[in-house]
């Protein structure tokens, strides 16, 4: 099937696909407590969805407690959890997988209850996020209003993305992902509804994304730019995110990125809701792989609401390089033999998406494994 687009290889920075069916981040809030640590179960999970020379991105990783802003997150930031992280890249790695941690800190998207001696959160300026938030017992809660971070706090913050990242590669990691996507600590920055700060971060779009900016070039300059992504949502509106003219910050935005010869920009389209199962696809959204390809001029992954026709026809455009299927994933530890062979995948049970053991998680069953029932 070499004339299938999904199956063409593919060159990301450092890292040499054999296919274009990736595995985006899925946070499935399941490490061992205490301490978020990922265990025997999350290796077994991820090992699952290896493939030779296919591409696994991991459900966003604390960078320090701070960064914590649900339950049973792993982290990325003790030796326990190094620890832990090595027999989840060890098991992708034995089937001939790539796997890259996506860090991340959550910024105000937290709780008192889940930060360390509980603090209120922290965000580049003291405008709560909407919506609800679960608190440490499992409450729902209206967002606190933040506290809005010192400039010695970012510094330190940023420090604190290197150091995950020198502890992902330390952790058999290929590579790491810098989530700036879906309303967590670096899109506060870049949004102007959530950045009002008068400082050199905030203001002008060239200020708004100087902390994501900054960080991206600290953690280049120790592990190497082909070994970093970075993922964005444009027009996203989660966790209330907005912006006064999207258009001029994107394109400025992933212009900037372009410059650094990153191994990829992972983009979200707009079109889906992944918060919500029902809704159907907004075709009217803009589509941003074909908006900024050219803009950021490297290889882009492409998230949101594919299914396999619409995934093979973005990378036979030339918009996107490799298309990254989430919930398809979650349901379907064999998805890329799945696609290649034309199989029909199993659907995604939502209530088994976040927090519990093996249900919902490792028992998803392969085309094997229904061919021998
Ligand atoms: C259960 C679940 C958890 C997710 N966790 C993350 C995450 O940790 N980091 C992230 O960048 N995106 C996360 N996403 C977004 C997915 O990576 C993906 O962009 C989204 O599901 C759209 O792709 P899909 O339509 O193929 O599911 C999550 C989505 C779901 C459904």
């Amino acid at each position: 099937m070499e004339n299938d687009p999904l199956f063409k290889p593919l060159r990301l920075g450092a890292l040499k696909l054999k296919h274009r069916v990736v595995m985006p981040p899925l946070t499935r809030m399941r490490s061992k407590q205490p301490g978020n640590i990922p265990y025997a179960l999350n290796a077994v999970y991820y090992g699952q969805r290896a493939s030779d020379g296919g591409l696994l991105i991991t459900e966003a990783t604390d960078i320090n407690p701070q960064a914590h802003g649900y339950n049973w997150v792993p982290g990325v930031y003790t030796p326990e959890q190094i620890e832990g992280w090595k027999a989840v890249t060890a098991a992708v790695h034995a089937k001939g997988g790539m796997i890259v941690n996506q860090i991340w800190h959550v910024g105000r998207v937290s709780h008192t209850s889940l930060q360390p001696d509980g603090i209120l959160p922290v965000a580049p300026s003291a405008i709560p996020a909407t919506g609800q938030i679960y608190t440490s017992e499992g409450q729902q809660v209206p967002f606190e209003t933040p506290r809005a971070l010192e400039l010695a706090e970012i510094d330190a913050i940023r420090a604190d993305f290197v150091q995950a990242a020198l502890n992902a590669r330390a952790a058999g990691f290929d590579a790491v992902e810098i989530h700036g996507a879906n309303g967590y600590l670096i899109d506060q920055f870049l949004h102007d509804a959530s950045n009002k700060r008068t400082d050199q971060y905030g203001g002008p779009i060239e200020n708004r994304a100087r902390f994501l900016y900054e960080v991206v070039d600290a953690v280049t300059a120790v592990i190497g730019a082909d070994r970093v992504g970075v993922r964005l949502s444009p027009w996203s509106n989660l966790l209330g995110m907005e912006d006064s003219d999207g258009v001029a910050l994107w394109e400025s935005v992933i212009a900037g990125l372009g410059k650094r010869n990153l191994a990829y920009l992972h983009l979200i389209e707009p079109r889906a809701d992944f918060t919500d199962d029902e809704s159907p696809l907004d075709m009217d959204a803009p589509d941003v792989a074909s908006m900024f390809k050219k803009t950021f001029g490297g290889p882009i992954i492409s998230a949101g609401g594919f299914q396999p026709s619409t995934a093979r026809a973005a990378i036979a455009s030339g918009n996107s390089d490799a298309v990254a299927f989430g919930r398809p994933f979650i349901a379907n530890p064999d998805l890329p033999e799945r696609l290649r062979r034309h199989a029909p995948l199993n659907q995604p049970v939502r209530d088994t998406f976040y927090g519990g053991g093996a249900e919902g998680y490792t028992d998803y069953p392969t085309l094997d494994q229904v061919a021998a029932e």
